[in-house]
């Protein structure tokens, strides 16, 4: 953040996916610096033992919803939050997903519908319709958690987080001016109950590619306050990015092909 200028990091965050992982490394980093936040996410009995420990921990207001943001009355729910001016919401995170398991011509196709229900469409839906009452009220803060595998053609998962983190540099370029800030995070791997959820095998990851949560965190906090579209954290991870969107695609692709079969024999 320049000096002099104030963060834009105050007020209210709402935090999809609050409960576990990324998301609520989010939290607990938001609360820290005295926001208070609304919390969504499916599991309703951890989201209130998660607002419980929460306040407990950083004494800020911790409002939880419980919704299914792969369904329509869930995303309707939430989008309402966070258009309401008469308590707004400064800081959005929209951070919500998990992985899929399934390679994109087994014939299945259900498990990509609603992963794409969840990542693309409510990402969408409550982006836009938040970018629109922040843009009314001049300020705010948008992050969507995008991801490095979206640099890679590496089935369903990677094709909509490909989306999520164009989707949010064209938000952030449309934005540019009006006092909302939009920065896109793409992580690498981070170590949560992600891959385990998804049945996806990690043992072929070496430990240098791990991120842990918190630091991933703490590095995108520092990449809003300092107005950046993107943030990719931790410099192996810069520097993988960078690499992947110069190389030839032939080799991206032998690189794709490669990973594919590891995650085959786990
Ligand atoms: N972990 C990684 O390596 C990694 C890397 C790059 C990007 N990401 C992205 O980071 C984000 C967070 O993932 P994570 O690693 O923190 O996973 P996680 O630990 O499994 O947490 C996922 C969170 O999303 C919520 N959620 C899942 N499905 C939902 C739904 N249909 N409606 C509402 N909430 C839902 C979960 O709560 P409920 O189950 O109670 O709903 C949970 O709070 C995802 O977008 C993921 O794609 C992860």
């Amino acid at each position: 953040m320049a000096p002099g200028t104030t963060s834009l990091i105050r007020g209210r965050a709402l935090v999809t996916g609050g409960s576990s992982g990324i998301g609520l490394a989010f939290a607990r980093a938001l609360a820290a610096r005295g926001c208070d936040l609304t919390l969504v996410a499916r599991n309703a009995d951890r989201l209130a033992q998660t607002a419980e420990e929460l306040h407990r921990t950083y004494g800020v207001d911790v409002q939880t919803l419980q919704a299914d943001l792969a369904g329509d009355e869930g995303i309707e729910k939430v989008a309402q939050r966070l258009e309401d001016h008469a308590d707004p919401v400064q800081v959005f995170i929209s951070n919500a997903g998990h992985g899929i398991h399934t390679p994109l011509t087994t014939g299945q196709v259900d498990q990509h519908d609603d992963a794409t229900a969840l990542m693309v469409r409510s990402v969408l839906i409550l982006g836009t319709r938040t970018a629109y009452a922040m843009r009314e009220r001049g300020t705010g803060v948008i992050v969507n958690v995008g991801s490095v595998s979206g640099m890679l053609p590496l089935g369903g998962y990677a094709a909509i987080k490909a989306w999520v983190n164009t989707f949010s540099e064209a938000m952030s370029l449309e934005l540019r001016g009006t006092g909302v800030q939009v920065t896109g995070l793409v992580p690498g791997w981070v170590r949560t109950e992600f891959h385990d959820r998804a049945g996806i095998r990690t043992s072929s990851i070496p430990d240098f590619l791990w991120l842990d949560a918190q630091r991933a965190v703490t590095d995108c906090l520092a990449d809003v306050d300092k107005g950046k579209v993107e943030s990719i954290p931790s410099k192996r991870y810069k520097l993988i990015a960078f690499f992947l969107r110069r190389a030839p695609r032939t080799l991206v692709h032998a690189i794709s092909r490669a990973m594919m079969a590891k995650r085959g024999r786990g």
